[in-house]
């Protein structure tokens, strides 16, 4: 059984943890093995990098340089390992992120994050003849759109807000417009869920879209 990859994106707020928790319910259901993992993070090292990206001030190409080390590290001894032994690899989080945060909310220069994402994310070895299609995408990405408005109604109050989480209303803006520009670029991958419904409605979809491409009954 081949290994399946699907990230989950959208701004802070917008309600994607329950249904990555759902959804690994679903696949282990089925007899899967199930690797739920996020970005920043998911290894020791790209851990200790999410707490300096959480809470340090930095400029937008310090913290380009920051997820992409991290990613590489998590790619290397958590990704690329549970793809080969055929999982299904759940990530909160993935470049997408990147190019939603720090090149939309940011303004960071998208053809370098272009880069660097097809250096980080070419198989061990392969860095420096790596055609197009050896860069690695996840199979399925599912962006959970909310307006912003939304999103920092339900943040208000809930913890205490991160670096990110503390940013002006204007910035989530410019993040979901990161992600649509994204998703205009592979829209094959990337497929949008409506996260302003209950929280139902939103499980629903979330479900059609993986039962579509047959992974799910
Ligand atoms: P998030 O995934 O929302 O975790 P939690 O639910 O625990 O707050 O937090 C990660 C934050 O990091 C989020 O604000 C987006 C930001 N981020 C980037 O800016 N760039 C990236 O490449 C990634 C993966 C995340």
């Amino acid at each position: 059984m081949s290994g399946l990859f699907i990230s989950f994106e959208g701004i802070d707020g917008a309600g994607k943890s329950t249904h990555i928790d759902s959804l690994a319910a679903a696949f282990t259901a089925q007899g899967r093995v199930v690797t739920r993992t996020r970005e920043p993070g998911g290894t020791r090292l790209a851990e200790q990098l999410r707490t300096y990206l959480l809470n340090d001030p930095m400029d937008a190409m310090t913290e380009a340089l920051l997820v992409f080390a991290a990613r590489r590290d998590h790619l290397q001894q958590v990704i690329w390992p549970a793809l080969a032994r055929g999982e299904v690899l759940l990530c909160d989080r993935f470049t997408d992120a990147t190019f939603a945060y720090q090149g939309g909310g940011r303004g960071f220069d998208l053809h370098i994050l272009a880069m660097l994402e097809s250096w980080v994310q070419s198989w061990p070895g392969r860095e420096d003849t790596a055609p197009d299609s050896a860069v690695l995408q996840p199979d399925l990405t599912l962006w959970f759109d909310l307006p912003a408005a939304v999103a920092a109604q339900r943040l208000a109050g809930a913890r205490i807000p991160d670096k990110f989480e503390s940013q002006p209303q204007t910035f989530f803006e410019k993040v979901a417009q990161g992600y649509a520009q994204r998703m205009a670029g592979d829209p094959s991958r990337i497929e949008r869920i409506n996260a302003n419904q209950p929280p139902e409605a939103v499980w629903h979809e979330v479900y059609l879209r993986v039962q579509r491409r047959g992974w799910l009954p």
